[in-house]
């Protein structure tokens, strides 16, 4: 039984391993944890103790509101969850003029059913720091 949240407060205790399957150099379960506790907009799909999917979005609080990132774990893929995630993060951000995110190809499909439209998006990848920076002066 998959349980969805935005209470970020669920995160004490879960085990967020197993995301960003192919990344050369991901962020680590602290990282992540770090990730969604700073976003201004999160939504969690659990199972018991076992994070298995999240979505998070950043937003200036008037106009724009950006989704980095979107993930299911690989054995929880197929059943729902990325959709279901994906519609109530919609949802949470249907007062933003903006709603943006940057796909590979082989995703468009699942946002276009979700009524998302492709756009050129423009992109830098710092790569040394894929996993994460260390944190400057100003804590960010
Ligand atoms: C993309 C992702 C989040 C989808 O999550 P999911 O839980 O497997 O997707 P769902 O089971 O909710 O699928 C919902 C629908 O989208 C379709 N779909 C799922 N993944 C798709 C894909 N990569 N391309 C096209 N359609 C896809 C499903 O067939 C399903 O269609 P239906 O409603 O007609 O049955 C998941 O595959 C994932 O985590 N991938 C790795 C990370 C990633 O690529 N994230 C996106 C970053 S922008």
């Amino acid at each position: 039984m998959i349980e969805y949240t935005n209470d970020l407060s669920r995160l004490e205790g879960l085990n967020l391993e197993g995301f960003f399957v192919g990344w050369p150099n991901p962020p680590s379960s602290e990282t992540l944890k770090k990730i969604l506790t700073n976003s201004q907009h999160v939504i969690l799909a659990l199972d018991a103790n076992q994070l298995v999917g999240f979505i998070n979005a950043l937003s200036d609080g008037v106009l724009s509101s950006y989704i980095p990132l979107l993930e299911v774990l690989p054995a929880y893929q197929g059943q729902g969850i990325g959709k279901k995630i994906t519609q109530r993060m919609l949802e949470e951000l249907k007062s933003y003029y903006m709603i943006d995110l940057s796909c590979d190809d082989q995703v468009v499909p699942f946002y276009e059913q979700l009524g998302l439209r492709k756009n050129n998006s423009m992109f830098l990848r710092n790569y040394d720091v894929q996993s994460g920076k260390v944190p400057t002066s100003r804590g960010i």
